[in-house]
């Protein structure tokens, strides 16, 4: 870990457009000692400033971390889609809200003002109200990377529905699942979507995927590629026959503080992909405040943030920070790696991009492919501030990204959150925070961070200390729940360690105070930043007629973090290497491509302990290749790891 601090570049603040929101590091120490000392007097300020309550909270916070049952601002009615739209195309209709970045870029940027966002949001959410969409209703959005899949969000946002967005790369089984969970009526979707140059079927996967859940009614699909697509009359809907029949306005849905705004599935260590819900007015004043603070946005700003909005960075980053700040959101459609390695850096350019918020796994294909000269000839001036998340990144690639986008110029912000947080909680605030390469730094303004001894359970106060990452008050972005499952929320954060919520990472303060994030200590795989669990892949191939036990490893991985080794023990003798193949497709047909074990080992029993459970430890080790396999004292038949091992030394 280097002590290494990268300061703000000393020209920054003279260049600044608009001069930054904090002044300096000192400004942000005494904002936060303010947050975490009067934290009810901080989040109440910030909210009043920020959103648009139509009638004001009389209470700011109740409830606790051991009840489970945080609240904020109870009492005042707001409108997502009011704070995104409404009052930046009352303000200043012609600004741009949306630059539409197509995958093909022969195809044609577009661009999108508040006025018309505030149209196309009012007509979309007439014609779901029509197809009987009610206030607490779940609608789910299958959708590539198009301004139309933002138009889904606010428009269920706007009549007080419920958005549940399902990453266009799961598979039908995945996605049927997400559906059914949230007894979805209407499924909106693309005839067909474009990534990579490459056509992706979201139409016929949605049609798979509804095939036995009687709950849906309507699938409503836009017309993105002219692609030819299966079609159910009465069913199907086209998007733009549809939307054009209702109002060019219509008001938005008063809701409470605390009614929710979306649901969006995250894989947990144990079981099903579970459903994180989040409030409205809470979640987005998270990002509201990280957007100001952590990334310093303006409204002229314009910025880019490339997660997709299947992810929690989409939904927060691409979709609700940039548009209730009211500055511009770029929405790439494609890949960093087409037409050519260099995408990225054209779409800051020719988009004028002021941020690039992007993750370490990106970064790691273009460091490997792209020479310096390939780059300079793009004009990278308007940007100001870069931005990674997702997984930690390594200082290397961290010097990297800020030269290679920023060329030394720019600030670079680490943010290190999770879906259940909502917005960021550890990050260093662009323009104000020396930077460390490779260290999420500090906790965001309102989030008291806490550093847990996981034997003891106690907190490990002071710097140059080890153990699990925890956060000791509530903070308004944090999911309220996870659906029709309060238990499950309650085990996984809060009734670990009693009083903090639980992170499941493991963390380092330096001898600075500032953290280092050490990545997972649960089962949880984190694949090019994608969260998968161990167990959900394990019964997945545990389905496969073939398998009789298995055991999911994560190991370390220089293109994607980290990458999915499967170990399995097979009913009957197969050809292993035909059973290899077919069961990396099961998987990619089963859940998603991202979910695929990278390597599957075949071994003819798995190392267990003497009650009968896996001993992952040894396969992960012997896996990364070490040899020391630590206390083996309690492992069932010791010749069942040489069996691995030496299978494992022949490959
Ligand atoms: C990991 C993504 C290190 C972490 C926003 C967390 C990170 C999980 C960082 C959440 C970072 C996210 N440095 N690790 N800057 N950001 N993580 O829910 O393990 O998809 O628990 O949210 O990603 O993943 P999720």
């Amino acid at each position: 870990m280097t002590s290494e601090i990268v300061h703000v570049p000393s020209k920054w603040r003279a260049k600044h457009p608009h001069g930054a929101h904090l002044n300096g590091f000192l400004e942000y120490r005494t904002l936060y000692e303010e947050s975490i000392r009067s934290p009810d007097t901080f989040w109440a300020k910030q909210a009043r400033e920020l959103l648009s309550f139509t009638q004001d909270f009389h209470t700011t916070r109740i409830g606790s971390f051991q009840n489970g049952d945080n609240a904020w601002f109870l009492g005042g009615q707001l409108n997502a889609s009011f704070c995104c739209v409404d009052r930046h195309a009352i303000q200043d209709p012609d600004r741009v809200a949306i630059i539409y970045e197509p995958d093909d870029p022969q195809d044609g940027s577009q661009s999108i003002t508040y006025a018309e966002l505030l149209r196309h949001v009012s007509r979309l959410a007439g014609c779901l109200r029509a197809r009987g969409v009610r206030k607490g209703d779940i609608v789910t959005i299958y959708m590539p990377m198009i301004p139309e899949a933002v138009f889904a969000l606010l428009a269920c946002a706007r009549i007080g529905a419920v958005h549940s967005v399902v990453f266009a790369g799961f598979s039908a089984g995945a996605l049927q699942d997400r559906i059914v969970d949230a007894k979805s009526k209407v499924v909106i979707t693309t005839d067909e979507g474009r990534r990579g140059g490459k056509v992706i079927h979201t139409k016929s996967v949605v049609d798979d995927a509804v095939k036995d859940c009687s709950c849906v009614s309507t699938i409503l699909t836009f017309r993105q590629t002219g692609g030819d697509v299966p079609w159910t009359v009465g069913r199907d809907l086209w998007w733009d026959e549809e939307v054009k029949k209702y109002p060019a306005y219509i008001s938005p849905e008063p809701m409470q503080s605390e009614d929710p705004l979306f649901l969006l599935y995250t894989s947990g260590s144990t079981g099903k992909p579970k459903g994180v819900l989040h409030s409205t007015a809470g979640y987005l004043l998270g990002a509201a405040v990280t957007g100001k603070y952590v990334f310093d946005i303006h409204q002229k700003d314009r910025f880019f943030c490339s997660g997709d909005i299947g992810w929690i960075t989409g939904h927060t980053y691409t979709v609700y920070a940039p548009l209730v700040l009211g500055c511009t959101t770029i929405i790439f459609e494609g890949t960093p790696a087409y037409p050519s390695f260099k995408r990225y850096w054209e779409v800051v350019a020719k988009c004028a991009a002021t941020h690039f918020y992007t993750a370490p796994t990106a970064l790691r294909l273009l460091k490997s492919k792209i020479k310096k000269e390939e780059i300079e000839c793009f004009d990278m001036r308007q940007l100001r501030i870069l931005g990674s998340v997702g997984e930690p990144i390594a200082p290397e690639i961290w010097k990297w990204f800020h030269n290679f986008f920023g060329s030394n110029q720019t600030t670079l912000t680490d943010t290190y959150w999770q879906t259940e947080t909502g917005s960021h909680v550890v990050a260093s605030l662009a323009g104000v925070t020396p930077m460390k390469p490779g260290c999420a730094s500090l906790p965001c303004l309102g989030i008291d961070l806490a550093i847990i001894d996981p034997v003891s359970g106690e907190e490990l106060t002071g710097n140059l200390v080890v153990g699990v990452l925890a956060i000791k008050q509530p903070w308004p972005s944090m999911a309220r729940t996870i659906k029709d499952n309060h238990d499950r929320y309650m085990d996984t954060y809060f009734n670990i360690y009693k009083g903090y919520y639980f992170t499941g990472d493991g963390a380092y303060r330096d001898h600075d105070g500032y953290v280092w994030i050490r990545g997972r200590v649960d089962d949880v795989i984190n694949v090019s930043g994608h969260r998968i669990s161990t167990s959900e892949i394990e019964s997945a191939l545990l389905e496969h007629p073939a398998v009789a036990e298995t055991a999911i490893i994560g190991v370390p991985d220089n293109l994607t973090g980290e990458a999915i080794n499967a170990v399995v023990s097979l009913k009957e003798r197969e050809n292993p290497i035909d059973i290899k193949d077919e069961l990396i497709l099961h998987i990619r047909r089963t859940i998603a491509p991202f979910a695929a074990p990278k390597a599957v080992f075949i071994v003819t029993d798995l190392p267990k302990t003497r009650s009968g459970k896996i001993v992952r430890r040894i396969l992960r080790k012997a896996l990364i290749g070490e040899r020391e396999f630590g206390d083996i004292s309690t492992v069932r038949e010791l010749s069942i790891y040489w069996d691995f091992f030496r299978i494992l030394t022949s490959i």
